[in-house]
């Protein structure tokens, strides 16, 4: 087994992954911009969910009706094994503007997009790192049967897998150097304020957004009311059986879980990578410094 990860879900590639890395590039190649597009761009467990629906209340005005996440804000770059890429692409072309896409895109994949909004969120690299094996030990038996992913994988093997990957440090400085050119929120900080969060994303969009659906924006993306709607946020398999056990995608919602698992010096060695990876004002940033 190649012991590279894939950028989707954090697991060992097999050669079928390839293929699907492959299609992934086809498709991002392949996609065609408009300037009312809204990009998120995070790196995996950093609070993607949480923004798909942040942004999926604003331009809906508060929905609850809908079915599932996936369908109102679709994940641009995990392509589907049972499409092929034109109609994966077909598919993006018949959503209404403006569109608003999941990705865990790095700046260098995004080069074609025009006119193209990003928003990020980032979050403690200890905590993602946990969240990150929690997804990966919360796969349902048929997602780990599908994606081959190994048994047994104990705390302290991911971790060194998670570390050798890096997704989180390359992902972070493929973007700081367009910090200025998108909205950059931080998982923490939204924890502590959702409203200025939502302010921020109503800001950056230039969108009008009366007061009342704001208040409906801020109830539904509570991790309360998130939680007991997990069926709307879980992810799934092609063939439409779930990625993650439930009750297990939205786990904790938490600042600091990773002091519960990670060893201190598994915390040093995340921060360390990160000083050794990052510059002095993306590390005061992430107050990482
Ligand atoms: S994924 O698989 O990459 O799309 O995962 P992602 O959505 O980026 O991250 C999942 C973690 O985000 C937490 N989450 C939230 N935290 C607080 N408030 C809200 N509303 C919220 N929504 C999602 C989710 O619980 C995962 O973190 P952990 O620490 O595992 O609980």
């Amino acid at each position: 087994m190649n012991d590279s990860i894939e950028k989707g879900n954090m697991l060992p590639v097999a050669a079928a992954t390839m293929q699907r890395e492959e299609k992934r590039k086809e498709i991002l190649a392949n996609f065609t911009s408009r300037p009312s597009d809204i990009l998120i761009s995070t790196v995996q467990k950093a609070g993607t969910t949480w923004l798909q629906q942040i942004l999926y209340q604003l331009v809906s005005g508060g929905d609850t009706e809908f079915n599932s996440i996936e369908q109102v804000v679709p994940w641009l770059d995990w392509p589907s094994e049972s499409k092929n890429t034109t109609e994966i692409i077909d598919v993006f072309n018949s959503l209404s503007d403006p569109r608003i896409f999941k990705s865990h895109c790095f700046y260098e994949d995004t080069l074609t997009f025009k006119g193209v909004r990003f928003i990020l969120c980032s979050r403690d690299p200890r905590d993602v790192c946990v969240s990150n094996y929690y997804h990966f030990i919360n796969l349902t038996d048929e997602a780990k049967h599908i994606l081959k992913v190994p048994e047994d994988t104990s705390f302290d093997v991911f971790f060194e897998r998670w570390m050798k990957m890096g997704l989180w440090f390359n992902h972070v400085s493929s973007w700081w150097p367009k910090h200025d050119d998108v909205l950059w929120l931080r998982y923490e900080l939204m924890k502590r304020d959702l409203p200025s969060a939502v302010d921020s994303i109503i800001d950056f969009l230039k969108w009008g957004v009366s007061n009342e659906i704001r208040d409906r924006v801020i109830q539904h993306s509570s991790f309360e009311w998130m939680k007991n709607n997990e069926e709307k946020f879980q992810l799934h398999l092609d063939n439409g059986q779930l990625l993650v056990n439930s009750n297990s995608f939205l786990r904790k919602g938490e600042i600091g879980d990773y002091k519960n698992i990670l060893s201190i010096q598994q915390q040093d060695r995340i921060i360390k990578r990160a000083r050794e990876s990052l510059s002095a004002d993306c590390l005061a940033f992430h107050g990482l410094e």
